[in-house]
């Protein structure tokens, strides 16, 4: 059977290492709030195109300033606010919820094919969230270019100290323009920017067509209804997914928060356009091969979990609910692949 939604009442502190702050991850959660099923958006509703953030304008940019400085000053019990929304991450992520029916079996959304929907629908109310609050039903995030050579830093938009965008706990190694290495396993390497340059593209050469040929080792393992967390993660979430988060978080913290670990990724908003281009590779990979479709098994297609909404409802959405972008009404600004003739 399917990995159900989360019982929002029984929620539980999160296992994280004892060298992280005491904090609840909790879900807002109210007694007898409704849950109502997804509703994709009409197909009318005007299409929202994620750019890449490297070439964000001026316009957008400051768009996306204001709609996150106005998330990170609502309340913090409102669900959609900044606080409650990386909890949400945290909260799928380190066993604050059982699996419902299994109590002491954690539910987990990584290293498993729930990967890639999950963090879809999460981008997805994030943006819609963002965009409410600026009135814009345009309004689209940006995504980290990380799989093209002008992409390969953290992006500068998100480096700015005096912008909402900015989080003190990053590397300070790592700052803009200092080369990203989609490999990275805690040390810098020395080889110059054009051979990293090379390697990365090699990398994403491997991780999205070599070692992705078939639909599990894109997607990561099957994650069932009474199954243990963690049966094993897909190419892409292995690598380049980790190691940009290692890469961006400070490593002479604790945990390498924020980015570094999963209880306090998402309170760096670079968190966000690293999760567009891990969403973007799985748009992307659909259109490499007509073979490049998702699980047809009803395990994977109805499985489901529970977000809320830009207008605070609590949603109920299914894996096979997010599959087309375009049924969600969002696609990502056409910038090439210059790793598809990168073969190793
Ligand atoms: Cu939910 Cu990048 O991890």
């Amino acid at each position: 059977a399917p990995i159900q939604p989360p019982d929002l009442q029984d929620c539980h502190p999160p296992n994280i290492p004892d060298s992280a702050p005491d904090l609840s991850c909790c879900l807002t959660s109210r007694t007898g709030t409704e849950i109502v099923d997804f509703k994709p958006p009409p197909a009318s509703a005007p299409l929202r195109v994620r750019p890449a953030a490297h070439l964000v304008d001026q316009e957008h940019l400051a768009k996306y300033e204001r709609a996150v400085s106005l998330m990170k000053q609502l309340p913090d019990d409102d669900p959609r606010s900044f606080g409650q929304q990386w909890r949400v991450h945290c909260a799928y992520c380190d066993a604050a919820y059982d699996q419902v029916g299994f109590p002491n079996l954690d539910l987990q959304i990584h290293n498993c094919w729930l990967f890639f929907p999950w963090h879809r629908f999460y981008l997805y109310f994030h943006e819609r969230i963002l965009g409410k609050l600026i009135n814009d039903d345009t309004f689209a995030l940006p995504f980290w270019n990380w799989d093209a050579p002008d992409g390969m830093a953290l992006p500068a938009i998100y480096a700015n100290m005096s912008s909402p965008l900015y989080n003190e706990r990053r590397n300070p190694a790592h700052q803009p323009p200092f080369t990203l290495d989609l490999d990275y396993s805690g040390t810098d390497s020395t080889i110059p920017r054009e051979q990293q340059i090379d390697q990365n593209l090699r990398i994403m050469y491997r991780q999205m067509i070599s070692s992705a040929k078939k639909t599990e080792l894109f997607f990561g393992q099957p994650y069932r209804q009474g199954d243990q967390p963690d049966p094993g993660a897909g190419s892409v979430e292995n690598v380049p997914h980790g190691p940009v988060h290692v890469w961006t978080g400070n490593p002479s913290l604790p945990n390498g928060e924020d980015m570094g670990n999963f209880y306090s990724a998402a309170r760096d908003p670079a968190f966000f356009a690293h999760h567009g281009n891990v969403d973007r590779m799985w748009y992307i990979w659909n259109g490499l091969r007509p073979g490049n479709t998702g699980f047809t098994d009803a395990d994977w297609l109805d499985a489901a979990f529970l977000f809320y909404d830009e207008d605070a409802r609590l949603v109920r959405v299914r894996v096979r609910d997010c599959l087309d972008p375009s049924a969600l009404r969002f696609t990502y600004q056409d910038v090439g692949l210059p790793w598809l003739n990168a073969k190793p």
